[in-house]
């Protein structure tokens, strides 16, 4: 694989934030240009996600099943977490209910926010949406408190849509 991936994107301002989404973005296109399995494509993004982007101590997807309101462990980086979430817990079951972003400043006053590790401190998890319905969500952890704000959702959201793009659903 002549794939040369960035291990640590500088996001110390808004403009740096910009241009190391694009980054990945780009990152992100060449990583997944020829290969459209789904469990290989979202075990390379995670990787690549958990890799270059500063202050993450977990990445990575809780898919959806057709026949639960329920999530179920998919391919991430971090900590082993819990397996199952229902759709009516936690910040995951939230974005998984509403098929909306969660950006959540402070994990603690987040009613029912589930602690899979104990240093998480701010999350925010972004829904995967194939043809109108919703595959998995995306989530993000930091041991840091507000460490995500409305340029990281966008930036994965544009990521997510390569991604979403360039797979094979099953
Ligand atoms: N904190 C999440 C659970 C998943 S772990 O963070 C990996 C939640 O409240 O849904």
């Amino acid at each position: 694989m002549s794939f040369d991936p960035i291990s640590s994107l500088d996001m110390s301002t808004p403009a740096a934030k910009q241009e190391a989404y694009k980054l990945l973005l780009a990152q992100t296109e060449s990583l997944l240009h020829g290969e459209r399995d789904w469990l290989a494509n979202l075990a390379q993004f995670a990787a690549l996600v958990y890799g270059a982007v500063p202050d993450l101590n977990w990445a990575g997807f809780y898919m959806a099943r057709a026949d639960a309101e329920e999530l179920v462990l998919g391919p991430f980086q971090g900590k082993v977490a819990c397996v199952r979430i229902a759709f009516s817990r936690g910040v995951c079951g939230a974005c998984a209910r509403s098929q909306q972003m969660q950006l959540v400043e402070d994990v603690h006053a987040f009613p029912g926010h589930i602690a899979c590790d104990a240093a998480s401190r701010s999350e925010l998890v972004l829904p995967v949406v194939v043809g109108g319905k919703l595959r998995a969500v995306f989530d993000l952890d930091s041991p840091l408190p507000a460490r995500f704000t409305s340029d990281d959702a966008r930036g994965f959201e544009a990521a997510l849509a390569v991604l979403v793009e360039g797979t094979d659903w099953p």
